[in-house]
């Protein structure tokens, strides 16, 4: 498995690493730095477009996920391995997952219990043998249920005979679930499944649909069926997750080191995470746009067998409640972070970039344990960009990473 970033380390000192981005030139362009607002942005192509790509271990989609190039960044040049790395807001386990590939002890919680199920196999990947030895034997238990009414809604995406697989699928997981015997080869198979039960190419088991991370109504979808002409295709199921386990599995596999840990956790409440274990937290909280969960997550969570109804993510409506969400987040932050330790906690451009939430996460942190070291602003066309760039002239459209880097005192 490959490291992201082979560029000189610098040391695991704060000092250090400002000066190693402000003297950063490893795609040929000068960092910009400047202050507004009591804060100071280092700005450049730190990482992504000309850089080698992340592992294929990562491509599994979620919503609002980032690159694994953000976190290689931090975790190369504030820690080493055997440290311990944190993500409050996993989403599809980027953090962890790369941490692991950088030989660091991998922590993570999420409140969306898919985020477990699409983090934990790749942290310990069953081995592609057992995958589909595995798959044999569930196809030839024949787990495909008996008779059974068919859902018309799942017949907008699916062929009767592939969502007789997928039913059937589905409750060899519910079985081996309730008897206790889910073991990491179905883990990983569950993983592969979820994120292949709708998509938009023959790769996936549904007819062309809307990428997999954004479900939409059956409604939608017999209106996308009609547009298109189209009617759901026979798909080989065990075919479709053989292929995409062999290509998350192209890379080959890391180790998991010893107290690695993924929950199903609210980010502002790990009691299971001991004080002052943790050595870097790179993260990208919920923004302040509305996310419909349960309209998204439907299939998913049907077929995980998850009541989406009954998961409480983040919404905050103002920047004032999700300034004071990120606060409680960091006094969390302040008691399993060590001292010396840092947070690396990325802020989208929301609003069109209308409002500035490092500014919030600024305001979120006073009073406690932490300093704000700068904002890190990653440009992703630096050559395009950086002359008209500026945070008061910011440009819709252009694609920027803004982490606020902070220090826990
Ligand atoms: C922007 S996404 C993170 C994506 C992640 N960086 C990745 O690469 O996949 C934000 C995540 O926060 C999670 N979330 C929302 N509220 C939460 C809370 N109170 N505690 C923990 N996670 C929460 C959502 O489920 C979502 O996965």
């Amino acid at each position: 498995m490959q490291i992201v970033s082979n560029l000189a380390r610098p040391t695991r000192q704060a000092k250090d690493f400002i000066e190693f981005i402000a003297n950063f030139d490893g795609f040929g362009t000068t960092t910009e730095i400047f202050d507004e607002d009591n804060l100071t942005y280092y700005v450049n192509e730190f990482w992504t477009s000309r850089q080698r790509q992340a592992g294929r271990i990562h491509e599994i989609s979620y919503r609002a996920c980032f690159k694994a190039q953000l976190p290689g960044f931090f975790i190369d040049g504030l820690t080493e391995a055997g440290d311990t790395v944190h993500d409050p807001f996993m989403g599809r386990g980027t953090t962890p997952i790369q941490a692991a590939v950088m030989h660091r002890r991998a922590v993570g919680v999420d409140i969306n219990p898919l985020s477990v199920l699409l983090t934990r196999p790749r942290l310990a990947p069953a081995a592609l043998g057992a995958i589909e030895a595995r798959l044999g034997e569930i196809s030839e238990a024949g787990a495909w249920p008996a008779p059974e009414p068919l859902d018309d809604d799942l017949l907008a995406f699916y062929h009767h005979e592939t969502l007789a697989r997928i039913k059937g699928l589905r409750r060899w997981f519910a079985e081996r679930e309730s008897g206790g015997r889910i073991d990491n080869t179905d883990d990983w198979i569950r993983m592969v499944a979820l994120n292949r039960l709708t998509g938009h190419s023959p790769g996936f088991f549904s007819v062309y649909t809307m990428p997999p991370n954004q479900a939409v109504s059956a409604v939608a979808q017999r209106r996308i069926n009609r547009r298109r002409n189209q009617t759901p295709p026979v798909r080989d199921l065990f075919a479709i997750i053989a292929k995409k386990s062999r290509s998350l599995l192209a890379d080959g596999v890391q180790g998991t080191l010893p107290g690695s840990d993924l929950r199903c956790a609210p980010a502002e409440q790990t009691p299971h995470i001991a004080d002052a274990s943790v050595d870097l937290v790179v993260t990208s909280p919920p923004f302040l746009d509305i996310v419909n969960y349960a309209d998204d997550n439907w299939l998913r969570c049907w077929f995980a067998g998850i009541d989406p109804a009954a998961v409480p993510i983040a919404m905050h409506r103002t920047v004032d409640a999700w300034t004071t969400f990120v606060r409680d987040v960091f006094r969390e932050l302040a008691r399993v972070v060590r001292p010396g330790g840092y947070v690396a906690f990325e802020v989208g451009e929301v609003r069109n970039a209308k409002v500035l939430l490092e500014r919030a996460v600024r305001d979120a942190v006073k009073g406690l344990p932490f300093a704000i070291e700068g904002v890190v602003v990653n440009l992703q066309d630096f050559t395009k960009t950086s002359n008209c760039w500026g945070i008061s002239n910011n440009k819709q459209g252009v694609n920027t990473n803004r982490i606020v880097l902070a220090r826990r005192s």
